[in-house]
């Protein structure tokens, strides 16, 4: 079986296993781990001050909400055992794990290029820096994508990853806040979250339709469509076409997962993806 294929497998048992949020935590993953400096599976690596490292995962935007970990490390063993292939890396499986991901619960697929290496560092202060924030504003989004070279218009495609998952109440707007955070939640019944959109466990566009029905849950969703936004019209059209989301989302994905790869001598294929070798 090759990678795409043990990666859909474990995927599959981990969702139908009572762990149904498990796609969309491994697509935020991935996000982070590409955004503060490219696709190099440096988010996975734990601290170790003997070798320098300074785990990502206790980064403000990371700390205690990153998951997927447990994930990453059955596909890597699996891949081990089953084909005795030592040479995928770490990037390689979380690149293919979060567009997986996305197909299983019925969303759009992309082209992962696979051969790149894993960081031999860890870039905690870029997390801190770079990532953008719940309470950010359309602006603030605008240049925290600019950034990283990614328009407004792909901005607004990629925050569709909105599409599946939850978020921790202390995150969410004040006003989701008031109202939703009373009650236990469809996707983390023993937690206090409160899904994303509608339909957290579908990839799909009803993401866009909250966000013009006001039901956006992050400050950070709702700005897209928010008084005054030049975004709005984009953000209608994803609501009336999700085919024009899905390609939109699909190419920019694309266009994420190519960001900073380590490739040919660069870096190196961690046997195990939380530790360098
Ligand atoms: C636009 C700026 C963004 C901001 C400010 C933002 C912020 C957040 C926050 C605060 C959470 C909640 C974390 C938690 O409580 O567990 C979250 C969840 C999530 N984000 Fe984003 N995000 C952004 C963009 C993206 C992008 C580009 C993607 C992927 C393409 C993405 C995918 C996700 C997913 C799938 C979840 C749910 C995770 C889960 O249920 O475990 N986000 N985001």
């Amino acid at each position: 079986m090759n990678l795409t294929g043990i990666v859909n497998r474990v995927l599959r048992s981990e969702l139908s296993n009572g762990n149904q949020r498990m796609g969309a935590s491994l697509l935020r993953l991935f996000f982070h781990d590409c955004f503060p400096q490219g696709c190099d599976a440096s988010v996975l690596l734990v601290d170790d001050s003997a070798r320098g490292i300074d785990s990502e995962q206790n980064a403000d935007p990371n700390k205690g909400s990153l998951r997927g970990f447990g994930v990453i490390d059955t596909i890597k063993k699996t891949i081990v055992s089953e084909t005795n292939c030592s040479s995928v890396s770490c990037a390689d499986i979380l690149a293919v794990a979060a567009k997986e991901s996305v197909v299983i619960l019925g969303g759009p697929s992309w082209t992962v290029k696979l051969g790149r290496r894993d960081s031999l560092q860890a870039f905690k202060a870029k997390a801190n820096s770079d990532l953008p924030k719940p309470s950010f504003s359309l602006q603030q989004l605008k240049d925290a994508f600019g950034n990283k070279n990614f328009t407004p218009s792909e901005m607004v495609a990629l925050s569709g990853g909105h599409a599946i998952g939850s978020v921790a109440c202390t995150f969410a707007d004040d006003t989701v806040r008031q109202v939703r955070c009373t009650t236990s939640t469809v996707l983390d019944p023993n937690s206090t979250r409160v899904p994303l959109d509608k339909t957290p466990a579908i990839f799909d566009n009803q993401y866009y339709v909250d966000l013009v029905d006001g039901n956006g849950v992050l400050n950070s969703d709702r700005v897209l469509v928010g008084p005054g936004s030049d975004r709005a019209g984009q953000v209608q059209t994803y609501k009336t076409s999700r085919d024009s989301f899905f390609k939109d989302f699909a190419k920019a994905m694309a266009k994420m997962s190519e960001m900073g790869v380590l490739t040919g001598s660069q870096g190196q294929i961690r046997r195990v993806c939380s530790k360098l070798n």
